[in-house]
């Protein structure tokens, strides 16, 4: 199960992720926000993020006009790392080296075909299980 979360900024770009993860028969939870009415992105990253850490849901993507704030907010959940991506290296990167359990991304900066590419390869690239990168996410945990 993917957490679904955004502002009004990343209301839109939800919406084409949403129709890509149906597409693809992913199940998903969204939990909001729900309009492009103005709301507070750190309501939105608390609620995906607790969805993460405490295993309700695999995986999370929060998306606001950057993507700074939401992840940002999100980081300071314990359990959660969330990384901002901008491209599809990144994305790929961040999965097998941080074991990233949450994608955050800025609906102002990327295009929807671009954004879908990002969710498919965070989604689908494996963490690498390697020791020296389990033993940098312990160090980043304290
Ligand atoms: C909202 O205008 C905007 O500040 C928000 O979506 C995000 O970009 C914050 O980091």
């Amino acid at each position: 199960m993917i957490a679904l979360g955004c502002d009004h900024g990343g209301y839109e770009l939800k919406q084409e992720i949403m129709a890509w993860l149906d597409k693809n028969h992913l199940e998903y939870k969204d939990y909001g926000c729900f309009s492009t009415e103005a709301v507070d992105y750190p309501v939105y990253s608390r609620l995906v993020g607790h969805a993460v850490a405490d295993g309700e849901c695999e995986k999370g993507i929060l998306i606001c006009g950057t993507g700074i704030g939401i992840s940002i907010a999100a980081n300071k959940i314990k359990g959660v790392r969330a990384a901002l991506c901008s491209d599809c290296f990144s994305a790929e990167a961040t999965r097998l080296h941080n074991d990233a359990n949450i994608l955050a991304m800025g609906a102002r900066v990327l295009g929807a075909g671009l954004a879908v590419k990002i969710v498919d390869t965070f989604l689908n690239t494996p963490f690498s299980g390697d020791e020296r990168h389990k033993r940098r996410i312990s160090l980043i945990e304290g």
